[in-house]
């Protein structure tokens, strides 16, 4: 059964299925230089669903937000050990920016990782990406660290968190 979370105009934010998993690739393979292996695509379905939320328009995939969950040290707290959620992906394909999905996919994402007991919520993004940087401003995430050579390229990564009460 499909889980509608949020509709904008005639776009649909859901939770993904199985069936959801290759066009989401596309979009990834579309919009991103970092790909994964089908396996990890099925291994975040079925492990986080709560926070695997695609955005479709007339039956055409528009967007994804894929996410996991880990325990690690606190991004925040000096010494504390958390229950972390970690956006892996989150694309819109370009014809679709700029209309406020790539917003939805982050804050539903969020209620999803709330939903799985999470301290705190962080992601990785290029330091050029200014889009995406602002849009996690935007929703409450801040620069916790910068990650030096992070991606294959070279180039440096922010590491962006936000505290989930
Ligand atoms: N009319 C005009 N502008 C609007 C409207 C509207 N109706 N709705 C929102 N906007 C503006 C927002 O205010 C925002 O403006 P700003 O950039 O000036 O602050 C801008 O549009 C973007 O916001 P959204 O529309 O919510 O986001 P979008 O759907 O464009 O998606 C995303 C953002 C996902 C970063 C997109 O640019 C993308 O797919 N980029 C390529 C892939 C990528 O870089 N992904 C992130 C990598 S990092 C990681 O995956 C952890
Ligand atoms: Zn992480």
């Amino acid at each position: 059964m499909q889980v509608i979370l949020r509709q904008l105009g005639d776009c649909n934010i859901r939770r993904a299925e199985p069936s959801d998993l290759i066009p989401v690739m596309e979009i990834n393979l579309k919009t991103l230089p970092e790909h994964y292996s089908d396996y990890f695509y099925e291994s975040l379905l079925a492990e986080v669903p709560e926070a695997f939320i695609v955005a479709e328009i007339g039956g055409k995939h528009v967007g994804y937000i894929m996410c996991k969950t880990e325990y690690g040290f606190s991004n925040f707290k000096k010494l504390g050990f958390v229950k972390k959620g970690h956006v892996v992906s989150i694309a819109v394909l370009d014809d679709y920016r700029q209309k406020g999905i790539g917003r939805i996919l982050v804050e539903e994402s969020v209620k999803g990782i709330k939903l799985k007991n999470c301290d705190e919520f962080h992601l990785e993004v290029r330091c050029s990406n200014n889009d995406a940087v602002r849009l996690y401003e935007k929703l409450g995430f801040v620069i916790r660290q910068q990650l030096n050579a992070y991606y294959r390229d070279g180039e440096d990564a922010y590491l962006m968190a936000i505290e989930i009460d």
